[in-house]
């Protein structure tokens, strides 16, 4: 996988440029956490605790990642090599409650069960919770090397976007746990509807060590002021960052997860001014934006005229294969085993989503488990389906019976399901051909393409009955996706939990 280089080899590395513990960086205590049922809140946005990922439990990285260049977070010479450090030191993880309720409440399959056997499931299948090291990471190797490229040869800012529960805040997480084995400083923040620019950056300059600031006057014992005044600033604009980067020596990478939450038209313009502001007077700092998109529009709007100085890149689903390595991974960490059978079934259903193959694991596996197994068969994959199914987002249940109900028949419910068992893309377009195809091949009946055609802009025109987007230019086919990124997977587990997973091959969708 591409990683980042050790910068600190090529240059100068006197005493003080050596890396200072970062009192943002959530490694170690976090690290041995377990998943609690509030980590499904976190993860999906729902709360509203925006902040540095020091203070963002589900964030946290362990010390031993990925095998690579530096060897972690000790100062090369040792403990006695750290400066004083007065700001706050972080404390063990706040312990969890283990409480379980037997009323049902939203995502109540997130409730933990308690006892030794289900352990290991909840650590290894984690869908509420990103990936914190490579020991379940799988895929990414080309959209890891095109953000390390980015950051590091072309000193380019970065924004990575994609649907929600594609796997962003793990890519970050690899992205940091990389950038600060190779000695860079990373300060990553999560936002939230009341984010403000200012808290942003004010929280941003404060974590930056103070080593990574100008050395020379420091050594001259010329009190840095340029950079310090902004430390305890209460606010910070766009226009004072350039002269604060001005005096950094190292190289720092900030990370804004969530950007797409924040519900404020001033930080969007302020965030567009300032990554021009440090485009133009420092390549030490590499901004990493990530949120949530189809396109790079939809996530940057109009907000942000910066096109010109940033690299964004679009996350792509899963393969299938990625998923295969990930249930094979997971199966052995967990000390569970399933058939290729059941495999194949849960691959096909999690349609790309990695969020789908860590819940439908979680979920069968608990009820393997209930038998006193620790093999998972299909039984446990269809009493999986239906936990999903039971607790499934409203809003995706209203906008499938509004785009489906019609006078006359089930037309429109087959041309849903069409479109949900479509080959589809990297990014989980699809065609009218593909759907077509699909849907005879699942259903055994032949439709005309003029149907399926005309149910597909039925689906995509404004309205009700709306829950697809169509994509395409003039002279090349037109491709769809559903608007709401769980559709897909809700109709093909919808339809399997009302035909059974054995009417279900496969090799049709
Ligand atoms: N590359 C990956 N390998 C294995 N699991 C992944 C990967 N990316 C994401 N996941 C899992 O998918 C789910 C969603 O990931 P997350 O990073 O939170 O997505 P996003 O930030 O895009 O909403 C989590 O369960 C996470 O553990
Ligand atoms: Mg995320």
């Amino acid at each position: 996988m591409a990683l980042f280089k050790d910068f600190r080899d090529k240059r100068d590395t006197g005493p003080s440029a050596r890396p200072v513990p970062d009192p943002w960086d959530p490694t170690a205590n976090d690290s041995q956490r377990l998943p609690s049922p509030d980590d499904g809140v976190k993860a999906y946005g729902n709360g509203s605790t925006g902040g540095y990922a020091g203070s963002k439990p589900g964030a946290a990285e362990p010390s031993s990642a990925f095998p690579m260049q530096g060897s972690g977070k000790e100062p090369p010479n040792g403990p006695e090599s750290r400066r004083e450090d007065t700001r706050p030191v972080k404390e063990p993880a706040i312990p969890s409650f283990q409480f379980t309720s037997t009323s049902t409440s939203k995502q109540g399959y997130f409730r933990r069960d308690t006892g030794p056997a289900t352990e290991k499931l909840w650590e290894v299948f984690t869908p509420s919770r990103p990936q914190t090291s490579d020991q379940m990471f799988v895929g990414r190797r080309a959209v890891i090397e095109k953000i390390v490229c980015a950051i590091e040869q072309e000193h380019a800012h970065v924004v990575v976007y994609g649907g929600r529960g594609i796997g962003k805040t793990s890519v970050g997480n690899i992205i940091a746990a990389s950038a600060r084995r190779a000695g860079y400083h990373v300060a990553r923040f999560t936002c939230d509807s009341e984010t403000s620019f200012e808290r942003l950056m004010r929280d941003f300059l404060r974590s930056l060590p103070v080593d990574f600031t100008d050395r020379s006057s420091r050594a001259m014992g010329l009190p840095n002021e340029s950079f310090d005044q902004f430390r305890d600033l209460e606010s910070v604009g766009p226009t004072d960052l350039s002269n604060a980067f001005g005096s950094l020596i190292d190289r720092v990478i900030l990370i804004v997860d969530e950007f797409d939450r924040v519900n404020n038209k001033d930080f969007y313009r302020k965030m567009s001014e300032a990554i021009k502001i440090i485009s133009d007077s420092t390549d030490l700092v590499s901004i990493v934006i990530m949120g949530i998109g189809k396109t790079l529009d939809d996530l940057l709007g109009q907000h942000l005229s910066i096109q010109r100085q940033i690299k964004a890149i679009r996350l792509p689903l899963l393969d299938n294969a990625e998923l295969e390595v990930l249930l094979n991974q997971g199966k052995v960490r967990a000390g569970i085993d399933f058939d290729d059978v059941v495999r194949d079934s849960i691959v096909t259903l999690s349609r790309g989503s990695p969020y789908y193959a860590h819940l439908l694991a979680l979920l069968s596996g608990r009820h393997a488990m209930a038998r006193k197994s620790n093999i998972i068969n299909q039984d446990d994959v269809r009493a999986a389906i239906s936990d999903i199914l039971a607790e499934f987002d409203p809003n995706v249940i209203n906008a499938y019976e509004r785009a489906t109900q019609t006078d006359t028949n089930t037309f429109m419910a087959d041309i849903v399901l069409g479109a949900a068992v479509a080959p589809f893309d990297a990014y989980g377009r699809f065609t009218a051909e593909g759907a077509l195809k699909a849907l005879e091949g699942y259903t055994g009946r032949s439709y005309e393409i003029l149907n399926i055609s005309r149910g597909l802009a039925r689906l995509n025109r404004d309205g009700p009955h709306k829950i697809l987007e169509k994509f395409g230019s003039p002279g090349v086919p037109a491709t769809y996706d559903f608007v709401n990124p769980l559709m897909r997977q809700y109709v093909l587990l919808r339809q399997v939990n009302q035909h059974g997973l054995n009417q279900f091959d496969s090799n049709n969708v």
